[in-house]
């Protein structure tokens, strides 16, 4: 489905959307620029898990015939609506695998797929550059979604670190998963699974088309050097003046003394 065909859909369930959030995805697929965290898991040396409050059982489930976000769509409010139109879309480009685990009453409670390299070529169909290429004995994790009335029990916590046990128990060596930079409870909930900062993504929306760039943290770590010495070097937001203090260091120039704690880059 096209950026525009989806926008169409999502005006349909403008209401429980609400006007401001529809209008800000609106205008973030007109010009924005998102960074995402590219995060890898060394499946040999997975932490301790740290169970949820209620019991996990991560199993697969088609997720064609998988109707819990049709439900869940229903009673959703606000961005969560798209949170969920997102994952139906995933059902229906066929991503395999999904990994659900159900409360104790029978509903879904977490989902997360898990892609191995075998299965990689829709991914990468539907989804053109958002991902790393999967070589043999790599995964991916991806859609991770709490039902909305089970959050904050730890159930992502403990169902990520069960996906990657399942990789792992496979032959898998390594995972790969891609956060949104603000997505603090996804972050924590794959630091506390195993998962490790690796890369940096950017997403760029101009016009409704998307571009999405891949840099390895060194590269990221340049790009914001240069960044940061070509805003400092910018008389009209010069951030830190170089200060004349007396130097400990002899006669020079404080602040230029070797080991001096005044030293600038
Ligand atoms: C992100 C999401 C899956 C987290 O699910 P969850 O089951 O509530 O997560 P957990 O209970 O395991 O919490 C993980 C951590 O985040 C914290 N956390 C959870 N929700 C939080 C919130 N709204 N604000 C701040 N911290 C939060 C928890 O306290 C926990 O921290 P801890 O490690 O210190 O204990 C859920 O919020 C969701 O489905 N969001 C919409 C879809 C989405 O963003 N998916 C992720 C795509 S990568």
């Amino acid at each position: 489905m096209g950026t525009f065909s989806k926008l169409f859909r999502a005006t349909s369930h403008a209401r429980r959307i609400g006007i401001w959030p529809a209008a800000t995805v609106v205008g973030e697929r007109l010009w924005s620029r998102k960074l995402f965290l590219g995060l890898r898991c060394d499946l040999a040396a997975l932490p301790p898990l740290r169970p949820a409050q209620i019991p996990v059982s991560m199993n697969s489930e088609a997720s064609a015939s998988f109707d819990g976000f049709a439900l869940a769509l229903e009673t959703a409010r606000g961005r969560d609506v798209l949170e969920i139109l997102h994952r139906m879309d995933i059902c229906s480009a066929g991503w395999q695998t999904l990994y659900v685990t159900r409360s104790p009453d029978g509903l879904p409670a977490f989902v997360q797929w898990l892609i191995r390299a075998a299965d990689q070529d829709g991914v990468h169909e539907s989804a053109p550059g958002l991902f790393r290429s999967l070589a043999p004995g790599e995964s991916l994790l991806e859609g991770a979604y709490t039902f909305t009335p089970l959050r904050r029990l730890g159930l992502m916590t403990h169902g990520v670190r069960e996906v990657l046990r399942i990789a792992h128990d496979e032959g898998a060596t390594t995972a790969f998963t891609y956060i949104a930079v603000d997505n603090v409870p996804s972050l924590r909930a794959c630091a506390a699974a195993g998962f490790k900062l690796d890369s940096v993504r950017t997403i760029e929306w101009r016009l409704g088309r998307r571009r999405a760039d891949v840099a390895s943290l060194d590269d990221a770590a340049t790009h914001t050097v240069r960044l940061s010495r070509r805003v400092q070097g910018c008389p009209v937001v010069r951030v830190r003046p170089r200060a004349r203090v007396k130097s400990t260091y002899g006669a020079g120039v404080p602040g230029e003394a070797s080991g001096s704690p005044n030293s600038t880059t």
